[in-house]
């Protein structure tokens, strides 16, 4: 007896994933049932014809396809009646009827838009944050979809790579908070439930750091470079039960991506204990072969024994599976290893118990761009701008007098959605014009002009811009006719708010920029516009930091808005009438010139610091620019003022594992209501290795009235101490520390303490 219960334990802590995973037994049921061809077929994903493609290949004969049992799952279609349409196929059409999942490219949004990631992320509020993929779920769940190919969580560093505008910035700690906000928001406590969604972490890994900001182009990095800063938002969204994770399309040390086995099972698997399936980037798979890889079956069956699970629209696996399985390229178990994990987030959805749960054609009407889901969006879009500048106090705006509202991107409503918006319509978004109309009522006199294009560059930008459809167009006026007529708007106003910025997809995927300013067309515009003497509002439309030198100098305000969504308009208004004191925070440092890139706060000390103004002789800086950024990671300002205390400390020397309370008292001394993210940096000047100036360690965003003051404290241990040393193990080594509480990496106050072993 025993002896049997000791077996029973042995087999027992032998096989983790009965114990961990209530779904394994069933699909290994439905396996017994199934073909080598079914089997192989669960690992096709594929996009019909007519959806939004990225890539040059889209399926063809996709409803056969499925009848044979040769697709596991379809993305790029919406409504519950295209998705019933094609379920059906499935489980009536094929011999298992084994259901399909339903993804799409749910980003920022479903159809009530969102700002894009990167303004999501500047609202360092991670219970909105939270929210806006609660309301995306419900919205594409109520479209017949079951899973979002979200959150991306690549760290950036440089605004060059038009992808920046889908992730959270360059900080691990902020992209890790972001990344678990976004997966208890997709899925919820239950993935089964009908208004759920099954995430896809992407893309995995280290895509953010393509060389040059080129889009697609090689990454190659240190191991400790990628555990430190590039890795922990994967892990975090891992460890927050993400169900799935797509590979990047970049090499990792040599090795694509998807067909990495070093990352998808040896760190990903093993080391994180990742239980969910991994599917390729578009291509991906296919692509390896332009990487030097080989053929498509030695990428296919390199790629399956690495640990892909699922193939984006390639059908590698499908073609060449076979024929590898009978070379010997390949195991049985290898495919079955796939195909097991592909079944068991299909149990995990729920699709085995009820294959149309995701599809109800009376939802969209009840869940879809609810007025509830946009308030939600026109609150979350507000706390998401940045106020960069603002002299002489001359936001937030009266509701009265005249307002000159120019530029290419005031009165538009196909720029406000910002970068991958498959289900979004940019015909139901509000223009920064119909939004001030709606804020300030008849109290202010509002006089619209254009003032420029969003570029004149025809040949080279437009066309390149347009290629999605047309979002900017070549007005029939001249350039000068349009300043003209701006310059007019502004002298007869009190105030002039020039809305400039990016087309929503100069920034994301296909869209790095090798010149990051704004276009020359609106630079000139703002150059007339400043020589009227008026005061002059910057309100910036755009999916990256740009450089704005000139326009930091000239402008009395600025409001980094990003691309705000749906609500884009009447969120600009509430900011700039004050109806919300804007509160964000720089997720992505802004360079000063492209030169400074790649430019991040939490860089080296180098052993030859520039610590002053100018240029110092063999000193770490350059010629001819700063080594400061024009705006830092962590900035933003506010209508009201915030004092900071010194930083008091509950103790000075610490012994192991003990607490340290690290407080500061925070004064609103303004005259407006505010909210101010009170940010924890903490230095390790000695170490075994050499650290970074200072790494964020905590955040807290905190509510003060007029007059009021509040103490904000942060409990710090020794968790918050480790870092990877070279042998890649997190540590943390006894000396001084220095904790810095402030407003942005570059402003804090300081206070050291000496921490024992
Ligand atoms: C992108 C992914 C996206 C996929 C499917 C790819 O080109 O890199 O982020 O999820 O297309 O649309």
């Amino acid at each position: 007896m025993k002896k049997l219960f000791r077996i029973g334990l042995l087999l027992l802590l032998a096989t983790p994933t009965f114990s961990q995973n209530p779904y394994t037994a069933k699909a290994k049921a439905l396996m017994a049932k199934m073909t080598l061809e079914e089997k192989i077929g669960q690992l096709n994903l594929i996009i019909p014809g007519g959806a939004a493609v990225t890539g040059s290949v889209v399926s063809s004969d996709v409803e056969n396809k499925i009848k044979k049992g040769q697709v596991g799952g379809l993305f790029g279609i919406t409504s519950p009646e295209k998705v019933r349409k094609a379920q059906d196929l499935a489980v009536k059409g094929s011999r298992l009827g084994i259901p399909m999942i339903f993804g799409l490219d749910v980003i920022h949004g479903h159809k009530t838009i969102f700002p894009i990631p990167l303004g999501l992320s500047a609202s360092w509020d991670m219970g909105l944050i939270e929210q806006s993929a609660t309301i995306a779920a419900k919205e594409a769940t109520a479209d017949g979809l079951n899973w979002a190919f979200s959150p991306m969580v690549d760290i950036a560093r440089d605004a060059r790579w038009g992808r920046i505008s889908e992730g959270s910035g360059e900080d691990p700690y902020l992209g890790g908070q972001i990344a678990k906000a976004m997966v208890r928001g997709y899925q919820g406590t239950d993935l089964s439930k009908n208004n759920t969604l099954m995430a896809c972490v992407k893309h995995f890994a280290l895509y953010g750091a393509a060389e040059a900001g080129r889009e697609y182009n090689t990454v190659d990095m240190s191991r400790m470079q990628m555990y430190e800063y590039y890795l922990p938002p994967y892990k975090a969204a891992v460890d927050a039960g993400a169900g799935s994770i797509m590979s990047s399309f970049n090499v990792i040390d040599g090795i694509p991506a998807t067909g990495n086995k070093w990352l998808l099972t040896d760190l990903l698997r093993k080391e994180w204990g990742f239980t969910g399936f991994v599917v390729s980037d578009y291509t991906s798979l296919n692509e390896m072969t332009n990487h030097g890889l080989g053929d498509l079956q030695t990428v296919s069956a390199l790629a399956l024994k690495a640990g892909l699970d699922m193939d984006m629209v390639g059908e590698g696996l499908l073609t060449t599976l076979n024929k590898s399985l009978k070379e010997g390229k390949v195991t049985l178990a290898d495919i079955d290893k796939a195909c097991l994990r592909i079944l068991e987030a299909k149990y995990k959805l729920g699709l085995f118990d009820d294959p149309y749960r995701y599809i109800d054609e009376a939802r969209p009407a009840k869940d879809i761009l609810t007025a509830e889901n946009r308030s939600a969006a026109r609150k979350m879009a507000a706390h998401s701008m940045v106020l960069l500048k603002n002299d002489n106090q001359l936001l937030p705006l009266k509701k009265s007098g005249t307002i000159a509202l120019v530029g290419p991107l005031a009165d538009n409503r196909r720029n406000m959605l910002g970068t991958w918006v498959v289900a979004g319509d940019w015909k139901q978004s509000v223009s920064v014009l119909e939004g001030i109309k709606n804020v300030a009522g008849n109290s202010v006199n509002i006089i619209t002009a254009k003032g420029s294009n969003i570029t004149d560059d025809t040949a080279l930008f437009l066309k390149r811009v347009n290629a999605l459809g047309v979002e900017a167009e070549i007005d029939a006026r001249s350039p000068q006719q349009m300043i003209d007529e701006a310059v007019a708007a502004a002298n007869k106003a009190d105030v002039v708010v020039a809305v400039v910025g990016e087309s929503s997809n100069m920034s994301g995927e296909s869209s790095s920029r090798a010149d990051i300013s704004l276009p020359a067309s609106q630079q000139a515009l703002l150059k007339a516009l400043h020589k009227t003497g008026k005061p002059l509002v910057v309100v910036l439309i755009n999916g990256r930091p740009l450089t704005l030198v000139w326009e930091n100098e000239h402008a009395t305000a600025m409001l980094e808005a990003w691309a705000p969504g749906t609500e884009a308009g009447n969120a600009v208004a509430d900011v700039l009438f004050g109806n919300y004191n804007p509160s964000g925070k720089l997720s992505a440092t802004f360079p000063r010139s492209v030169g400074q890139i790649p430019i991040y706060y939490n860089h080296k000390n180098t052993g030859r610091p520039f610590d002053g103004t100018g240029f110092a002789k063999f000193k770490s800086n350059y010629l001819d620019e700063s080594n400061d950024p024009l705006y830092p990671f962590g900035y933003g300002l506010s209508y009201t003022k915030f004092d900071y205390s010194p930083v008091k400390l509950s103790k000075t020397t610490l012994q192991g594992e003990e607490k340290l309370t690290a407080t500061v008292t925070l004064t609103n001394s303004g005259k407006y209501a505010g909210e101010e993210v009170v940010q924890l940096y903490i230095t390790d000047p000695v170490a075994s290795i050499s650290r970074s100036v200072k790494d964020l360690k905590g955040f807290q965003k905190v509510a003060l009235q007029p007059g009021e003051s509040k103490e904000v404290s942060f409990v710090i241990t020794t968790e918050e101490l480790r870092f990877f040393n070279s042998e890649l193990k997190k540590i943390w080594e006894p000396g001084t520390f220095i904790i810095h509480l402030g407003t942005s990496s570059a402003n804090v106050k300081s206070a050291e303490v000496i921490w024992n072993k």
